[in-house]
């Protein structure tokens, strides 16, 4: 019996943060046991918002392959790759631009969202219009069952049965199957300033920082405003350190903080000890284990031209049944 098959990818915009790893990374690792898996960092998907400075994109492909594998996802059971380097995605893509109509791309809400968000650039392209798109050619490419991603995702994955029922509708046979969304039920993980923790906010713990600046942030992290002088009570509910006790402590420490809080027996930084101990050491083993990766480029480039390899042969297969059914000459 052959495992389910599952498909996610990143984009590389930069280092990955803490949000990244507990949001993610952390999961997708222990999907491994139970799926098939497929791993895509998506360079051509970095692109669509970074053409005009696309310089450091390379560089932040390696890192990324290279906190991957810190991370423990394991080219032995898995395909991690980068999506520039299985071509296949991008003629799947053009293929599926025949039978997209626009407005389903125009009413995907990121595409509003980020266009707003993302306002010093210019998001007017062709490109930035069909992201979706080429997500739909990502998944559906490796006939994914399923598609691990967060609530922010579910739109693109939505869009892809969407494609997918038009394609097989369109000409009348079950090329591929809708891909179910595989929503990554993860605890909410705030930034220094209490807001999610996201790039964009400027609010991250990176996963390789040095620990003296994990330290330094943590302890400058927001906590219940209520709490403004020692004496004052707090409430934990209120406060973001709460929430990242919630993902790093145990119930006897839980149990420590909430009560010392909510009397007023211990302060604010004896409360973010625990935490700041916990995380400190997640980070240091992430930073280790990917500087050796870091130092040994060729087998990170050996690593994800497997992958590649791995994917490409699955792809091929894929794009041969597509060019048949849209009577094109095979390859
Ligand atoms: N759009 C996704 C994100 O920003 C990245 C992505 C690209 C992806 N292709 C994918 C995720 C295919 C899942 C499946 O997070
Ligand atoms: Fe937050 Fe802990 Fe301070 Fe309470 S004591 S406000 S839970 S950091």
């Amino acid at each position: 019996m052959s495992r389910p098959r599952i498909l996610s990818g990143m984009r590389p915009t930069g280092p990955l943060h803490l949000g990244n790893f507990l949001g993610a990374l952390d999961n997708w690792v222990r999907l491994q046991d139970e799926y098939e898996c497929f791993f895509i960092i998506v360079d051509w998907h970095a692109l669509t918002t970074d053409y005009a400075d696309p310089g450091p994109i390379r560089e932040n492909v390696f890192e990324v392959a290279c906190d991957w594998l810190a991370a423990g996802l394991d080219p032995a059971r898995s395909a991690l790759f980068v999506q520039s380097e299985v071509k296949e995605h991008a003629e799947l893509h053009l293929l599926l631009s025949m039978v997209t109509p626009v407005p389903w791309l125009e009413r995907v809400p990121t595409y509003k969202e980020q266009r707003q968000q993302l306002s010093e650039k210019d998001l007017s392209t062709y490109g930035f219009l069909g992201y979706p798109l080429l997500q739909t050619a990502d998944i559906i490419i490796y006939k994914a069952d399923a598609v691990p991603v967060g609530e922010d995702q579910a739109p693109h994955v939505e869009l892809t049965r969407e494609i997918v029922r038009r394609f097989n509708h369109l000409y009348g046979r079950p090329v591929f199957p809708e891909p179910k969304t595989l929503l990554t039920a993860s605890p909410r993980i705030p930034g220094t300033d209490g807001r999610k923790m996201s790039k964009s906010y400027g609010n991250t713990i990176g996963l390789r920082e040095e620990p003296e600046q994990v330290v330094q942030k943590l302890r400058a992290m927001k906590t219940d405003p209520a709490r403004v002088r020692r004496t004052d009570p707090g409430d934990p509910d209120k406060c973001p350190v709460w929430d990242l006790h919630q993902i790093y402590s145990d119930e006897a420490t839980r149990k420590w903080a909430s009560e010392g809080c909510r009397s007023a027996g211990i302060g604010c930084l004896d409360c973010k000890q625990p935490v700041i101990d916990k995380i400190v050491e997640e980070i240091n083993g992430m930073r280790r284990r990917a500087q050796e990766y870091e130092d040994n480029p060729e087998l990170v480039r050996g690593i994800v031209a497997e992958g590649a390899d791995k994917a490409r042969e699955v792809a091929r297969q894929t794009l041969d049944e597509v060019r048949r059914t849209m009577h094109l000459r095979p390859d």
